[in-house]
């Protein structure tokens, strides 16, 4: 080492003192234009640079004396005089030290993409007399914006932009700023601010003013008389949906408009004819308003317009129309989005001729038609969803022929027949391909196996049957989702989807897939595949953690849940009802915590309810009916604060029903705990679940009076649950796939015994009900129950209920199932029950009035209780003064229930099957079955009795009434896709 040294020490020096040179030349060199920079100043700069922290060393330059070399700092090249600060994107946290108000002769300062925590704009700015260009945005600044910036009078370019948490309360001082040319102030939070379109037009230079996504409040844009900034090129107010203002009428006379964004604010009326003043622009979108009417064929002005949206709107007229409009004078048009209207028309004689475009959304309308075959001349297109109309007809290889851009495909959802040959080579590749509901199969498409680079493929619904071509599951590797949902895809799956590592969505729910659920790749998060004939075991893996969605409802899958299931801590919902799964489901919950579904129903899972459940604080629907659950409840499940639907029925559980049902679970609307061993009276608690709209306590060891606190039960009143609209699912996920299509991945049912059936309801606003049938009540009715005005169904049957039947109970406008059979009921129904305009299934006991529906209910219903009397039964009431009428109305009667035991006998099928009720009932019912059988037989029910009447030769009158009262129940698939 010690004899190296001199040796080394040589050429080191050298190379130091070359390095000095060269430095010293460059400082020489740089110094001499430059003045040097001035100390108060660079003072100034210091100390701003003290209070402000530096992650990423952007300012490790700002050393030495001359503070005009510092990165970020100009200064004036003869007075020295530091200029300009650009920090943008510099990454800056902490305090902007006050300082800085010594660079007085500052005229550019960009303080962007900085981060400063939320603190105030400091005031200083506002004295920096010969400032021109201020840009505050994204820098977290939070709190009023400082009146004294108003001072800025030199100030042509202000951008605030992205300070979602600073606000404007009052314009005044914007209005001082009338050099100003570009204004933005996007992502504040304007919602105080009354003044600001006067103070906006005190601005007559303004060229560029961006408003959008700033809370603004309701405005009448109309309100200006004259606008001032006529020379305006760039106007965005979008997304300000609390505007709900007209279009107004100032906009048309700004000519120089080249971009105008008033999408989603609320705009309602008709676009003016005036549009068509509007000649310079270039980019339209007034998309997501409320817009009516037509597009006016001024469009036709519109010669430089690039990119038109208007879509979400509530546009009609023939799409034709405003096509040839556009095409008279537009040639580069490249963006023309048209989606979510009330359009009609044909793509014919105008698509082909949109030769620039590249983009074209049409979808969510109501066109019709066929599809041009020239369409495929349109060689700059990228992007066509024309999904979601009326189109008819067959699409071939011509319509694509020249599509080489083509990335995203989007037919779905119109009665469209792809007819495309085995050895077609597209000249697309795409990356979206969505054909829902088109007519594709019967064999899956093979040209698909060219698209090497695909993402999403939505194939749910095309008719595709048989087994799968194996090249699916190698094609490409590109792959994120695939729905091939409701084909008759037979065949198993192969043995692990391991290889496809981009794939998150998998869909295969209602095909008739057999053997086992394959190992799944580690990106999975939303797997469906239920309503299938799967069988074997759950999978050990469900990729890696990534999992939201795990659905293999209506399966035949077996064995137990393995813990591993647990260790998707992202899971939002699992469904595994309806399998043939078993043992104890694990204790291992606790480590989920955004799990809001768990369906475990109708499988044969045994032992405790495992106690982890109870951790699912943030569960809504817990299903775990039809198995063979015992024990008592652990009583973890109290911390449900957001459960909405809680099924336990159908089990072996025992013990009391818990207090803290009733004091924890109060966003409960839905309990079933039929169908166990739970003994005891029903506690003073429940009273507490003010949303309840069912409760069914059926068939347990319940005993005890009928609690008076059910009339308080608000949900079941009359006029409390409006919101529920028909077409309200209970609890429904949808995942989005290609375009606007999506799939539920869980729609919620409940199953219920309504008018002595058992009936699967999806929807809720029918599933107001009380069932504390077949348990050991005693006591009389509480006449109060008359106040559950809105409930539909009420069961007391096969308990030991004493007393008459209140009148209070022909309150319950709505009610359409009345079951207080097998009881201890005497004395005379109540005549107050006829005005039930509902009711169509009654089963009590007593004297049976004479009117309306209750003609229609056959003898069985009135059976059970003892001391009952009239009509259709042997016993007659004393007193009974319509005597006289029985016999006419006896013949009536016994023809139907003749009728229809006939046909109960015939089809194989109880008297049950067939139902009488009120045609108003008839029109107001919409619930669903469990069986699809029953829709067929209820079509040939009907069609039988039909006939039978017309060739027993009744008169008229009578058949119609009786075609009216029976009601054929719709099936529809338990999950509507799409
Ligand atoms: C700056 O503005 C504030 C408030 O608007 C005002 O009080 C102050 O006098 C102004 N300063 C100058 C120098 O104009
Ligand atoms: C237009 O701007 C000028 C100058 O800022 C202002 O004096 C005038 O009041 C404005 N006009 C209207 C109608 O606001
Ligand atoms: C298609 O796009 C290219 C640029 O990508 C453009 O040069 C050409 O003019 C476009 N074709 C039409 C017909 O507009």
């Amino acid at each position: 080492m010690q004899n190296l040294f001199p040796t080394t020490m040589g050429p080191q020096l050298e190379q130091v003192l070359t390095a000095l040179a060269l430095w010293c030349l460059v400082i020489s060199t740089r110094q001499t234009p430059t003045s040097a920079c001035i100390a108060a100043e660079r003072d100034a700069l210091a100390a701003f640079n003290s209070s402000i922290t530096d992650p990423h060393g952007r300012l490790s330059s700002w050393q030495g004396e001359n503070c005009c070399d510092w990165s970020g700092v100009t200064c004036h090249k003869k007075t020295g005089h530091v200029i300009q600060l650009d920090f943008a994107e510099y990454a800056l946290q902490g305090e902007i030290n006050p300082s800085l108000a010594g660079l007085t002769k500052l005229i550019y300062l960009n303080l962007s993409q900085n981060d400063f925590g939320g603190a105030s704009i400091p005031e200083f700015i506002g004295s920096f007399k010969v400032l021109r260009y201020l840009d505050l945005s994204s820098a977290s600044f939070g709190g009023p914006v400082p009146p004294q910036l108003g001072n800025l009078t030199r100030l042509q370019y202000l951008n605030l932009s992205d300070s979602y948490l600073a606000t404007i309360h009052n314009f005044r001082w914007v209005s001082k700023l009338t050099s100003l040319r570009y204004l933005d102030l996007s992502w504040l939070y304007l919602a105080a601010s009354v003044d600001w379109l006067q103070a906006v037009n005190m601005l007559p230079l303004l060229q560029v003013l961006r408003f959008n996504d700033a809370s603004l409040h309701a405005t009448d844009l109309n309100c200006l008389p004259r606008v001032n900034f006529t020379t305006l090129k760039h106007l965005g107010l979008k997304s300000n949906s609390n505007l709900n203002s007209y279009l107004p009428s100032w906009i048309w006379n700004l000519s120089s408009l080249s971009e105008l964004d008033l999408s989603g604010c609320g705009l309602s009326g008709r676009i003016p004819y005036e549009l068509g003043k509007l000649t310079s622009l270039k980019f339209l979108s007034l998309a997501d308003n409320k817009l009516e009417g037509v597009v006016p064929r001024s469009v036709s002005s519109l010669c430089n317009s690039v990119h038109i949206d208007l879509s979400g709107n509530l546009l009609s007229g023939d799409i034709t129309e405003t096509a040839k409009s556009l095409l008279s004078c537009v040639k580069q048009l490249q963006i023309l989005d048209l989606a979510n209207n009330h359009l009609t028309g044909s793509l014919s004689g105008w698509l082909e001729q949109m030769t620039s475009l590249r983009v074209i959304d049409l979808s969510k309308n109501s066109l019709s038609g066929d599809i041009p075959a020239n369409m495929g001349k349109l060689s700059n297109l990228t992007h066509l969803d024309i999904s979601f109309n009326s189109f008819k007809g067959t699409i071939s290889e011509i319509h694509f022929a020249n599509l080489s851009r083509l990335y995203t495909l989007v037919l779905s959802s119109n009665t469209l027949k792809i007819e495309i040959g085995n050895s077609w080579v597209p000249p697309f590749q795409l990356r979206e391909l969505g054909m829902h509901a088109c007519l594709v199969g019967p064999q899956f498409p093979t040209w698909l196996q060219s698209q090497s680079r695909i993402e999403m493929i939505d194939l749910g619904s095309t008719g595709i049957t048989g087994v799968l071509p194996g090249w699916i599951w190698n094609f490409s590797s590109s792959i994120t989702s695939l729905n091939v949902s409701k084909n008759n895809i037979t065949g198993t799956l192969p043995a692990s989807l391991e290889h496809l590592t981009m794939l998150t969505t998998l869909n295969m729910r209602y095909n008739q897939l057999e053997g086992s659920i394959p190992d799944l790749p580690t990106s999975v998060q939303v797997l469906d595949l239920s309503y299938n004939y799967l069988s074997g075991s759950l999978p050990r893996s469900f990729g890696n953690n990534e999992l939201y969605y795990l659905l293999l409802s209506n399966n035949y899958l077996s064995g137990v849940i393995p813990t591993e299931l647990c260790n998707m801590v992202l899971m939002e919902a699992i469904d595994l009802s309806n399998n043939h799964l078993s043992g104890e489901v694990p204790n291992c919950w606790n480590k989920i915590s955004n799990l809001y579904i768990i369906d475990f129903s109708n499988n044969n899972f045994w032992g405790e309810i495992p106690s982890t459940i109870g951790s699912l604080n943030s569960l809504i629907t817990l299903h775990l009916g039809k198995n063979n659950f015992s024990g008592t409840l652990p009583t973890s499940l109290q911390s449900f604060n957001m459960l909405v639907f809680l099924d336990l029925g159908e089990n072996n559980l025992s013990g009391n029903i818990p207090k803290w049902i009733g004091e924890g679970l109060r966003t409960l609307q839905f309990l079933r705990l039929r169908s166990n061993q739970f003994s005891g009276e029903i506690p003073q608690e429940l009273s507490q679940l003010n949303v309840l709209q069912c409760l069914d306590l059926s068939d347990n060891k319940l005993s005890g009076p009928v609690p008076h606190f059910l009339e308080n039960y608000a949900a079941m009143h009359m006029g409390n649950n409006q919101e529920w609209g028909t077409s309200t699912p209970f609890i429904s996920f949808k995942v989005y796939g290609v375009g606007g299509a999506y799939f539920s991945v869980y729609n919620d049912a409940l199953q219920m015994t309504y008018k002595g059936r058992t009936l699967t309801f999806t929807k809720p606003e029918y599933v107001m009900s009380i069932d504390l049938s077949a348990n050991q009540f005693t006591g009389e009715i509480p006449s109060g129950l008359g106040f559950l005005t809105g409930l539909r169904s009420f069961n007391l049957s096969r308990n030991h209920i004493g007393g008459s039947i209140p009148d209070e109970l022909g309150r319950m406008a709505y009610l359409e199932s009345l079951d207080l059979s097998w009881n201890d009921l005497s004395g005379t129904i109540p005549q107050s029950l006829v005005s039930l305009e509902y009711l169509s299934y009654l089963s009590l006991a007593g004297k049976i009035p004479m009117r309306g529906q209750f003609l229609t209910f056959d003898e069985e219903v009135y059976l059970g209780n003892v001391n009952l009397c009239g009509y259709p039964l042997e016993t007659i009431c004393l007193l009974d003064s319509d005597k006289h009428r029985h016999h006419k109305l006896h013949q009536h009667f016994d023809t139907i229930t003749y009728l229809c035991m006939l046909l109960g006998f015939a089809s194989g099928f109880s008297i049950v099957s067939v139902i009488l009720i009120s045609s108003a009932a008839a029109r107001k019912t919409y619930f669903q079955f469990t069986d699809v059988i029953l829709d067929k037989l209820c079509a040939a029910v009907w069609l039988k009795l039909h006939i039978n009447w017309m060739s027993a030769g009744r008169d008229l009158s009578t058949r119609t009434e009786i075609q009216n009262s029976i009601t054929c129940y719709h099936f529809e698939e338990p999950s509507t896709a799409i």
